[in-house]
């Protein structure tokens, strides 16, 4: 049986497909068919065909037959049989980046049955997780998920190595998770690899940038040049898919309102964004309900998207609005097309934002974002894909143990590497 790292995925018979179907029905309940549905590279299809709304009982937590297959999963799970050779095969190829060393198998195969093999083979996984190689692996991890690193020094180009760089030294030096929306400082540290030692540093600022708070790696130079677009909000959406773990909408209200050819799920007022019934000559019209209601990704979006429009498309903070309006003359977005006057940012409902430094705030206090980072760890173990791209979403309950930890240990993604790495899970195959 093979499996390993980047797109070699395990190819156990029950394994796999057992997966599979819990990614499909995790996909009939938490992604409702929408109009944003694109590719890695972001870029709106524009395409209302498949923009119908959710209805109310998509996240009804009575519906029938809910819980059978997560039984049957578990139960060919529990048919699986331990192999801790295997399981060091692909451990050492996600935690070393390398195959394990002849030393290394020996090791297992030399201890004398199975707990004997255990104590050996979570020796090592303690021992690739304290390693150099931990963090090149790591590094690599991050650029995956953010989508973001560059090859070489680029001559006056945005740095897109720092923020990968970042989220890197927080896991191998065991700190807070909570930090990459956080920290203050130093957000844009290099990594010597000969020394294997990470020098923080801040993130460099263009000469015609203008200075502004560092929060953590919401305000990263590189990651706002990557995902630079039209009213900033792919920039929300990288949030909201990185570090909540799935699509917009992003919140569902327990009384939708039927309108247009949908319903309206959102859980903030229509009217709290702009449009045609609050702003006669909006520019863009996020009340429209004729082939999708925008409001249902809009009214979250336009929340937060005010926060991002002075970084223009090379990642430098600017005194005004950088990105556009896609209509004719491409205009420069005002905070007026996302909120009426008077309107205040909020993540989600209930929860205003003021400034960057407050969105960090509501992120590193969403229960959403632990529970992202958690499953994002057990795909990234089990060789899943991406958890939002790829429709690899990860049942509460197999992950719930790994969160119950994290969360209760000061969220050290680190720690949960280890803990899923050294989990039966992981270990049978
Ligand atoms: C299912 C969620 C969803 C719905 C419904 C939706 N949008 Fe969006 N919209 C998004 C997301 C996410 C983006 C950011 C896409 C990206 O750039 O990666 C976006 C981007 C945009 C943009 C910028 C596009 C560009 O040119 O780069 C505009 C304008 C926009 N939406 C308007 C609307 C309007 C008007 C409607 C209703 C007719 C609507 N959207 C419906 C989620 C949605």
């Amino acid at each position: 049986m093979k499996k390993g790292k980047g797109t070699m995925r395990r190819t156990g018979w029950s394994f796999h497909s057992a997966w599979t179907l819990a990614a499909l029905l995790a996909v009939t309940v938490a992604v409702p068919a929408c109009g944003s549905d694109e590719g890695p590279n972001g870029g709106r299809d524009g395409d209302g065909t498949n923009g119908d709304t959710p209805g109310a009982g998509d996240n009804d937590p009575n519906a029938p037959r809910a819980s059978t297959p997560e039984e049957e999963i578990r139960k060919i799970l529990d048919q699986r049989k331990t192999d801790y050779g295997e399981a060091l095969r692909t451990a050492s190829l996600k935690l070393a980046d390398r195959l394990p060393t002849l030393e290394q198998i020996k090791r297992i195969e030399n201890a004398a049955g199975d707990p004997a093999k255990k104590v050996a083979y979570e020796a090592m996984v303690d021992e690739m997780i304290a390693a150099p190689e931990f963090s090149r692996a790591m590094i690599k991890f991050w650029k995956d998920t953010f989508r973001l690193g560059q090859v070489g020094q680029i001559q006056n180009n945005v740095n897109k190595d720092g923020a990968p760089n970042f989220a890197a030294q927080i896991t191998v030096e065991g700190r807070s998770y909570a930090e990459l929306f956080t920290a203050t400082d130093n957000t844009c540290p290099t990594y010597d690899a000969d020394e294997n030692t990470f020098t923080p540093t801040p993130c460099a600022m263009a000469t015609n940038a203008v200075a502004g708070p560092t929060v953590g790696i919401l305000t990263d130079p590189g990651l706002q040049s990557q995902y630079y677009a039209n009213m900033a909000f792919r920039r929300v959406r990288f949030v909201q898919e990185t570090f909540v773990c799935n699509k917009f909408p992003a919140e569902f209200s327990d009384k939708p309102v039927p309108m247009g050819s949908g319903t309206y799920t959102g859980t903030m007022p229509f009217k709290s964004i702009t449009g045609a019934e609050n702003k006669a000559d909006s520019r863009i019209d996020f009340h429209d309900t004729k082939a999708v209601i925008c409001a249902n990704c809009h009214a979250n979006l336009n929340h937060v998207a005010p926060l991002f429009l002075n970084w223009d498309e090379n990642g430098a903070l600017r005194a005004g609005p950088q990105v556009k309006v896609p209509i004719p003359g491409e205009p420069n977005a005002a905070r007026i097309d996302f909120l009426p006057e008077g309107e205040g940012l909020a993540w989600r409902l209930n929860k205003p934002l003021t400034d960057m430094a407050s969105l960090g705030q509501a992120l590193a206090a969403d229960k959403d974002v632990p529970r992202c980072a958690v499953n994002r760890v057990w795909n990234y173990a089990m060789s899943r894909g991406d958890i939002v791209n790829d429709l690899a979403s990860v049942p509460d309950s197999v992950t719930q143990p790994y969160l119950d930890k994290f969360t209760a240990g000061g969220m050290k993604f680190k720690e949960t590497i280890r803990d899923v790495f050294k989990s039966e899970d992981f270990t049978k195959f």
